[in-house]
């Protein structure tokens, strides 16, 4: 449902011929952001978000929000983003309401991401 919302824009990072990332910025909050196994904490993550948080800001977007997993936590809050609320959980998974207030102008698209 995420990804056929029309409200929805996709990111996606790419190394050679091979999908390694792929965000889904979902009217303000940012609904997906996975990285293949082979390309984590190599910036790919890091290069989605900003592309997202250009997306957002482009689009009028002034806070983003996303529910974070546990494991994601740490990595949103190193890239600007606070907790916002007490943690849900949805199908058995943890999600940690959380928001950045984007205030940069919009910047390129990182390399690799399109
Ligand atoms: C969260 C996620 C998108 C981050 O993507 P990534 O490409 O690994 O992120 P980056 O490489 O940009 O940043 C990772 C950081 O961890 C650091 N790191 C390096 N090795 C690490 C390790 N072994 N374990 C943990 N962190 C490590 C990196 O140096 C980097 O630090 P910095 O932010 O201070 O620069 C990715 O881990 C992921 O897909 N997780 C599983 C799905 C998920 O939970 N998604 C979130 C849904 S809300």
């Amino acid at each position: 449902m995420w990804i056929g919302s029309v409200d929805a824009i996709a990111v996606v990072a790419v190394r050679g011929s091979d999908l390694v990332g792929f965000a889904l910025l979902n009217r303000d909050e940012l609904a997906l952001c996975y990285v293949a196994p082979e390309a984590l904490y190599q910036g790919v993550g890091k290069g989605l978000l900003r592309a997202i948080e250009s997306l957002a800001l482009s689009r009028g977007v002034s806070a983003l929000r996303l529910d974070s997993t546990r494991t994601a936590r740490d990595f949103y809050a190193r890239n600007g983003f606070s907790v916002s609320g007490p943690v849900q959980v949805w199908a058995g998974l943890e999600g940690a309401p959380m928001v950045k207030h984007l205030t940069a102008e919009p910047s390129p698209l990182p390399a690799g991401c399109r």
